[in-house]
């Protein structure tokens, strides 16, 4: 079974259904930048273990990443799963982890990357938006495509029942689609 960790901010409701789906995977870490994010608590119900680390507290961002990345090796991590982690990913990371880091963003991708995907859509008006999956490269939101699913915005919706919605539709799309990835050795 690889060792995975999963890098959340937040709430931790992805890294929650990643956990509860039985996959073939030894969640091995935690990883936040938020002492007091709510996935720090879900982790420690899991009993899998955390790491937590403020920019505000290191040199630069390479020194924030390679503190990171001898956690990653000390727990011989095999690949990263972003779950509302928000940050930029840099190379120290990237080159220690290639095509080892996914992401999910709440927006039908290339369409509203960055940090509010559910708010910019709705703002927008579009009628559909959706959810991605995709590898992280240096950019924003802007690696391979390896999922996506539609999402509909009804007109009676406010930004809650969007965004309920597509959370919903992350729960499930997220744990599937590494399920698929390691059934077919891709990671
Ligand atoms: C999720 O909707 C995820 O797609 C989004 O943050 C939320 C985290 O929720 N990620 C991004 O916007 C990344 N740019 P969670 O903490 O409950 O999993």
């Amino acid at each position: 079974r690889p060792n995975v960790a999963v890098f959340a901010s937040g709430n931790g409701s992805n890294f929650e259904a990643i956990a509860r789906a039985n996959l073939p995977i030894n969640l091995a870490l935690v990883v936040s930048d938020k002492p007091q994010a709510k996935v720090i608590e879900r982790a420690h119900h899991h009993q899998i273990k955390t790491f937590v680390l403020e920019l505000k507290n290191c040199l630069d961002k390479t020194d924030y990443e390679t503190q990171i990345l001898n956690q990653l090796k000390q727990h011989n991590i095999d690949f990263i799963l972003l779950a509302g982690y928000m940050k930029i990913i840099h190379p120290t990371l990237l080159e220690a982890y290639p095509q080892k880091i996914i992401n999910i963003h709440p927006a039908y991708l290339p369409h509203f990357p960055g940090k509010d995907g559910i708010g910019d859509a709705f703002k927008a008006g579009v009628s559909e938006t959706g959810v991605t999956i995709h590898y992280v490269d240096e950019g924003v939101d802007t690696g391979q495509i390896i999922a996506q699913q539609k999402v509909p915005r009804y007109q009676t919706d406010q930004l809650e029942d969007l965004a309920n919605r597509i959370h919903k539709v992350e729960h499930q799309l997220y744990p599937e689609t590494i399920r698929n990835l390691i059934e077919k050795g891709e990671l």
